[in-house]
């Protein structure tokens, strides 16, 4: 079981790269804000409460982002191993985790943290605002994304080094480059 945890800042490029890792290693997916924004769309109460924490860039609460990972972790059958991207954002989405792992006999292979300099991340997801017209892409709402990163995400950075799990990944370049570093990483475990 190939399980991997895709972590960085608002547009270090987790999906990117994710779609990437797909490709090669033949695992399942899951993004949770790819997850809550079908919700939004479809309209569910859930998307609606999505939306209100979405918008304000805030994290959902712990318990039910939990709740969703679970029962998307338990609709993958006969899986080669998942890629986490954008859960975990907590100590405590961590440790939910690494216990989900556990009782399924498995555990994070490797954390993979995409480190990209605030001024790229700006300049990224502003033109992916202007292009795609994803709601929280504005300024004004990327700044908050980027407050709550570094005061509830970034933790995770040493409590996955204290886990043995935590892989720097330069996420500054190319894509392919990126891509490369992460590929080498991966085919060292
Ligand atoms: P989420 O959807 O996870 O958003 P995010 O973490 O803010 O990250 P992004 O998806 O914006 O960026 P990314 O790292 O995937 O980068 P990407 O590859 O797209 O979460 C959204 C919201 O949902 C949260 O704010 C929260 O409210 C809620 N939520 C989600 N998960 C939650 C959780 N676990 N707990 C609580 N709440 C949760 O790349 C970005 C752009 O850059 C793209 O346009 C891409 O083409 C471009 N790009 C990528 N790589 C490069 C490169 N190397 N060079 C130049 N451009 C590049
Ligand atoms: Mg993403």
């Amino acid at each position: 079981m190939l399980n991997i945890v895709i972590f960085g800042a608002p547009g270090s490029g987790k999906g990117t790269q994710s779609e990437r890792i797909v490709a090669k290693y033949g695992i399942n997916h899951i993004s949770t804000g790819e997850v809550l924004r079908a919700e939004i769309k479809a309209g569910t109460e859930l998307g609606l409460i999505a939306k209100g924490y979405i918008d304000q860039g805030q994290l959902l609460p712990d318990e039910l982002i939990i709740d969703i990972l679970a029962s998307t972790l338990d609709s993958f059958k006969e899986s080669k191993g998942v890629i986490f991207d954008g859960f975990p954002r907590t100590i405590a989405q961590a440790e939910a985790l690494k216990q989900m792992l556990a009782e399924r006999g498995q555990e994070v292979s490797i954390m993979l943290d995409l480190d990209v300099p605030e001024d790229e991340l700006m300049t990224r997801l502003i033109k992916r605002g202007q292009e795609t017209g994803r709601a929280d892409d504005n300024e004004e709402t990327i700044k908050k994304r980027l407050v709550v990163y570094h005061s509830q995400t970034s933790p995770l950075i040493d409590w996955y080094k204290n886990d043995g799990k935590y892989q720097h990944i330069n996420g500054l370049g190319t894509m392919e480059g990126i891509f490369a570093e992460i590929a080498e990483a991966v085919d060292k475990i």
